[in-house]
């Protein structure tokens, strides 16, 4: 089966810019830059949706500084890549709490998510001031407000009130710079996800390293709870 949608955690700007003596403001840059790369290469591997947790509901407690650049690579990224998403048919979409973000940032997001929003060759979710547990919490409350129905809950009906029920769930998830944590990344949604995790540091990662990756997910066996039909 081959990555339909893949999703990443993309960890480790810090350290590769502390090991550069570098600001860690310099290794987000470096991470900024880097998505552009994965999204071409992923395109390149036949993969149609990409999920990148780009500021968790967590990140808001880092130093006023490093979040401001973080919020100013995102309107940055929104503009810059807009032509390009164009030209590649590429859809650009957000989950988590966007109405934290600061306005320049919503801005130029909703414009890049308009301009974008009829493509349909591939789709790169941005997750910002996104939370699992925050999805999961809003869900409910959406359900509780708009539910009429007194059925029991069914797992197809719950996922219709989370923030992008249309996108499959990830095939594969990777997370760089070596931590053997989800981070509240995709609660619901990475239930039966293959993991990757490589101690290579998120602005080093590049199209050889998503091959490897993707060749370490046609190697596995995925039963999804059940028995393999080959056995
Ligand atoms: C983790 O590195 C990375 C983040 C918290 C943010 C990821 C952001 C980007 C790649 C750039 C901005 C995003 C967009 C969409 C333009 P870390 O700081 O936790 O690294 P460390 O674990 O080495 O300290």
């Amino acid at each position: 089966m081959p990555v339909e949608h893949l999703a990443i955690i993309m960890d480790g700007n810090g350290r590769w810019a502390t090991e550069r003596n570098l600001s860690r403001s310099d290794g987000h840059r470096a991470g900024a830059k880097q998505i552009a790369k994965v999204v071409e290469a992923a395109r390149e591997f036949g993969i149609k949706y990409l999920t990148v947790y780009a500021f968790s509901t967590e990140n808001w407690k880092r130093p006023a500084d490093e979040v401001r650049v973080l919020m100013e690579l995102i309107s940055e990224f929104s503009s810059n890549s807009l032509s390009d998403m164009l030209k590649n048919g590429v859809r650009l979409r957000t989950i988590g709490r966007t109405d934290d973000l600061p306005l320049i940032s919503r801005t130029a997001l909703k414009q890049a998510i308009k301009a974008t929003e009829n493509n349909r060759d591939f789709t790169i979710t941005v997750a910002l001031s996104y939370g699992g547990r925050a999805e999961l919490i809003d869900g409910m409350n959406k359900m509780l407000k708009e539910r009429k129905s007194d059925e029991p809950l069914t797992e197809a009906e719950f996922r219709n009130y989370l923030y992008a029920p249309d996108i499959p769930d990830p095939d594969l998830l990777i997370r760089t710079g070596g931590e053997m944590r989800i981070s509240n990344f995709l609660l619901w949604q990475l239930s039966y996800s293959e993991l990757y995790v490589t101690p290579v540091y998120w602005p080093d990662f590049g199209r050889e390293e998503l091959k490897k990756a993707l060749d370490s997910f046609a190697a596995r066996d995925r039963r999804f709870g059940g028995l393999n039909d080959k056995k």
